[in-house]
């Protein structure tokens, strides 16, 4: 059986200041250094202002850090973009591509998304590419094939399960306290864990698939004992140290 490592990402998105990102990331530094030993990984991505911030926070305690996107290209003249060797270079091991807020917000297409997370693998990141269906494509059935669709479009070609997490993010969960049932959650992972094992063989069995939207600490536990559930990407309740541990140890 495959072993996949819990991973538990907090998604600041644009929320913070330096002391608040600062605050944040030293206390959770100093829980898990309190807690000896434990059974999953903590990822922060702060907004880019923060970045250097939290990574010198976090330094020495085994927290990563992401950035929550980046573009396509390397360099060059793309003013207000930041590249994933930017990224790579300030300490982040890790960014998000595709997540639902950029689609929406930017108009990013699978075909970004994947020439994004292409980019990342090429400097070394650990591309989150996230995936979910608007509430309207649920209402109309069509959740499993739009997620399978944005995955095949958006998984890089040189994807391995140490290179790749995915994240199932329903867009109508996002910031509304609504999530799916555990039995619709567990139905998406394990048609993206099949997809996922179609794309890269047996390896696909070892890639993290998180679920994000509305995780706090008292769902977390019955969503993060699901079968292919390997951690969660959390929004609003991991600006709350308190919270982000309590739905980390859920796990
Ligand atoms: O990327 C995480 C996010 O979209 C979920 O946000 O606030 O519902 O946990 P939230």
């Amino acid at each position: 059986m495959t072993v996949r490592r819990p991973l538990i990402a907090g998604n600041w998105k644009m929320n913070g200041l330096k002391a608040e990102g600062q605050g944040l990331a030293r206390d959770l530094a100093q829980r898990l250094n309190k807690a000896g030993g434990v059974d999953f990984d903590l990822l922060l991505c702060p907004p880019f202002p923060l970045i250097s911030t939290v990574v010198g926070a976090v330094a020495g305690s085994g927290i990563a850090v992401g950035g929550q996107d980046c573009h396509a290209k390397a360099k060059g003249a793309h003013t207000g973009d930041v590249s994933a060797p930017m990224l790579a270079d300030l300490g982040c091991q890790f960014v998000i591509v595709g997540h639902s807020e950029r689609r929406a917000d930017h108009g990013e297409t699978d075909a970004l998304v994947k020439a994004k997370a292409e980019a990342a693998l090429a400097a070394g990141l650990i591309a989150v590419i996230c995936v979910g269906e608007t509430e309207a494509q649920r209402d109309a059935g069509e959740t499993l094939a739009v997620v399978s669709g944005q995955l095949a479009g958006s998984l890089p070609t040189h994807a391995d399960s140490g290179k790749v997490v995915i994240a199932y993010e329903p867009v109508w969960a996002i910031g509304t306290g609504r999530v799916p049932t555990t039995e619709d959650v567990a139905k998406v992972h394990g048609a993206l864990r099949k997809d996922l094992v179609g794309a890269l063989g047996a390896d696909g069995n070892g890639v993290r698939l998180l679920y994000g939207g509305s995780v706090k600490p008292d769902n977390a536990a019955e969503l993060m004992a699901l079968e292919n559930v390997d951690g969660a990407l959390v929004g609003g309740a991991s600006l709350k140290a308190e919270d982000f541990w309590a739905i980390a140890q859920s796990c």
